[in-house]
C-alpha cells in the first residue's frame, strides 16, 4: 500500500468552479493528480476538502465514523427520502437500520433470485419481438424498467403495469435532477426557490401516491407477502409496542425505491455501453456464458461459476462507479493524515477518484475485468463502489445478484450494438451515467426463455432451474 502520509497543498480558489461544474469526476481527478491526497478548495465562506487516498476513506468512513455525519449536501436528499435509512443519521438510523438489515440476509436474497430471474424472461420476451422486428432499444430506459419492477417486486411484493412504471420512473429522474442541483447548491438555505422546485414537488407527489396506495393496500391485506413492507409495518417499538406510521413506512419505502433502482440500472447501461467498445470481454463473457450455461437458464447455484460475469461488473462499477462521490461533514475538529480539519467541513470521497488512484490500480483508464479475478490480489480498501463502514450499502448483495442474473440472462440472449453516431460520455445526475440514451439494436444469439415457459418452470416448483428438455426452457 502506498504511504498515506502527507504534505497537504496550497488550496484552490473559487477561480476553480467553473471546470468543477463542467465535469466533477474529471475535475476531481485532476486535483488528485495535481495536488495529492487531500485537496482543499476554498469557497469563500465554506471549504470543500477531497479525500482522495484510501486509508484517509477509511478514517472518514470507518475508523471516525462516528464524528462524520452526512452534512448539507444531503439535505436535499432528506427533501426525497424524509428519515429513510439513506439520509438519517443517529439514534434514528441505527434503529432503522438494524430494523431493515434482516430483510437483505443472505437467505431472503436467494428467495428474491426466482422473481428476478422471472421479471428478466419477461423483459427478454418482449425484446424478442423488437428483435425480430428490426427495432432497436433505449436501453438506458429498458434498464430503469427493469430494475424498478424488480424493486417493486421483490421488496414490495406488487406488480406494476408498464406506463405506471414508467411515470414512477420518469417522476424519479424529475426529482433526482432537482436533487442534484440542490447538492451542488447546497451553501444557499433551502428556503431559496430554485428553478424546478415546482416540478420536483409534483414527482415526490406523484411517487408518494403510489407509495401510500402500497401502505394502505398491505395494512388492509396484511398476510399478502413476507417481504420489507410486510416488515416494515410489523416493526413495534419495544417500550410502548407502538408500530410505525405511514410517514415512516413511506421514507423507508421511498429510500429503497431512490437507493436501488437508478444504481443498478446505471451500472447496467454502462455495462453494455463497455461490452461494445472492449469486444474481446465481450467475447471472454459470451464464452463463459455458453459453457456454463449452455443454453439454460441461471440459476441462483450457478452464480458462483459465472466468474467472468461478475468480474465484468465489478470493473464496470470500478471504471464507472453510478455514487461516484459521498459527501460527509466533520461534527468535531480533527486531524486527516496531518491536516487539521476544523468541525463543519464538507469532506468529499469520491470512489470514481479512489477507483483510479495510480497507486494502487495499474493502468487505471483501461477497462480490465481481469483485475477481478478472484485468483488476483484486488486492492479492496480502493474498491468502494458501496460505500464502507456502518453506512455501507445495505443492497450490495441483492444487486450483485441482480446485475449478475441481468448480464447472464441478456447477453446470453442478445449481443446489443449501438446505433452509429451516437456519442456517449459520462455526465453526473447524481449518479454517474451516459449523458444520453443508449438506442441499440438487438443481434440475437440464442432465442430467450419466454415469460409464459419460466411461468410454467416455476409453478412446477423448479427453483430458478429449467429441466433440460425443450417443453420447459432449454433454448435451441
Ligand atoms: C449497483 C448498485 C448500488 C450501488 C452502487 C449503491 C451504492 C451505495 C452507496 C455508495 C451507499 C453509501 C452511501 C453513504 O455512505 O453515504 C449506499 C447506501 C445505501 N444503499 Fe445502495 N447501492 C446500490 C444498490 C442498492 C440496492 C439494490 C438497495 C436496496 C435494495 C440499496 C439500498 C441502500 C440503502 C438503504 C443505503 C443506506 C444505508 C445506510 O445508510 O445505512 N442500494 N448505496
Amino acid at each position: 500500500m502506498a504511504n498515506a502520509t502527507v504534505t497537504p497543498t496550497r488550496p484552490y480558489g473559487l477561480g476553480v468552479l467553473p471546470k468543477l461544474a463542467a465535469n466533477p469526476p474529471e475535475f476531481f481527478l485532476e486535483t488528485l493528480k495535481e495536488r495529492g491526497n487531500l485537496v482543499e478548495i476554498n469557497l469563500g465562506g465554506s471549504k470543500l476538502l477531497l479525500v482522495h487516498h484510501p486509508d484517509y476513506v477509511k478514517h472518514v468512513m470507518t475508523d471516525h465514523a462516528k464524528h462524520y455525519g452526512k452534512g448539507s449536501m444531503w439535505v436535499a436528499i432528506r427533501k426525497m427520502v424524509g428519515n429513510g435509512l439513506l439520509g438519517s443519521e443517529g439514534e434514528i438510523w441505527l434503529r432503522q437500520r438494524r430494523l431493515m438489515q434482516p430483510a437483505f440476509h443472505r437467505q431472503k436474497l436467494a428467495g428474491f433470485a426466482n422473481s428476478m430471474t422471472a421479471t428478466i424472461a419477461e423483459m427478454l420476451d418482449q425484446w424478442a419481438t423488437l428483435a425480430k422486428a428490426d427495432k432497436s432499444v433505449d436501453v438506458t430506459r429498458a434498464m430503469a424498467d427493469l430494475t424498478m419492477q424488480i424493486i417493486v417486486r421483490t421488496m414490495f411484493g406488487s406488480g406494476l403495469e408498464l406506463n405506471e412504471m414508467q411515470e414512477i420512473g420518469d417522476a424519479f429522474a424529475t426529482a433526482l435532477k432537482l436533487m442534484n442541483t440542490r447538492m451542488w447548491t447546497s451553501f444557499l438555505p433551502i428556503s431559496i426557490p430554485l428553478p424546478g422546485d415546482r416540478a420536483f414537488k409534483e414527482a415526490i407527489e406523484k411517487v408518494d401516491r403510489f407509495v401510500y396506495r402500497l401502505i394502505a393496500e398491505r395494512r388492509h391485506n396484511p398476510n399478502a407477502s413476507d417481504d420489507l413492507l410486510t416488515m416494515l409495518l410489523d416493526i413495534r417499538d419495544e417500550e410502548t409496542g407502538e408500530g410505525m406510521s405511514d410517514q415512516q413506512v413511506r421514507d423507508e419505502v421511498f429510500t429503497v425505491f431512490l437507493a436501488g433502482h437508478e444504481t443498478t440500472a446505471t451500472v447496467m447501461a454502462w455495462v453494455w455501453y463497455l461490452l461494445e467498445k472492449y469486444p474481446e470481454v465481450e467475447r471472454k463473457l459470451h464464452a463463459e456464458l455458453d459453457t456454463v450455461l449452455a443454453g439454460k437458464l441461471p440459476a441462483l447455484a450457478t452464480l458462483p461459476r459465472l466468474k467472468y460475469t461478475k468480474m465484468v461488473i465489478e470493473e464496470t462499477m470500478r471504471y464507472y462507479p453510478p455514487s461516484w462521490m459521498i459527501p460527509r461533514s466533520t461534527e468535531i475538529d480533527d486531524v486527516i493524515g496531518g491536516l487539521p480539519v476544523k468541525k463543519g467541513t464538507t469532506v468529499l470521497i469520491s470512489p470514481y477518484v479512489v477507483h483510479r488512484h495510480p497507486d494502487f490500480w495499474e493502468n487505471p483508464d483501461q477497462f480490465d475485468p481481469e483485475r477481478f479475478d478472484p485468483d488476483k490480489v484486488v486492492p479492496r480498501s480502493a474498491y468502494i463502489p458501496f460505500g464502507s463502514g456502518p453506512r455501507l450499502c445495505i443492497g450490495n448483495s441483492f444487486a450483485t445478484m441482480e446485475m449478475q442474473l441481468i448480464l447472464a440472462m441478456t447477453a446470453q440472449a442478445f449481443r446489443l450494438r449501438l446505433l452509429p453516431g451516437i456519442k456517449i460520455k459520462p455526465t453526473t445526475m447524481p449518479t454517474l451515467r451516459p449523458n444520453k440514451a443508449l438506442q441499440m439494436t438487438l443481434e440475437t444469439r440464442t432465442k430467450p426463455v419466454s415469460s409464459a415457459t419460466w411461468q410454467i418452470a416455476t409453478e412446477t416448483g423448479e427453483y430458478a432451474v429449467v429441466p433440460s428438455d425443450t417443453t420447459t426452457g432449454e433454448r435451441g
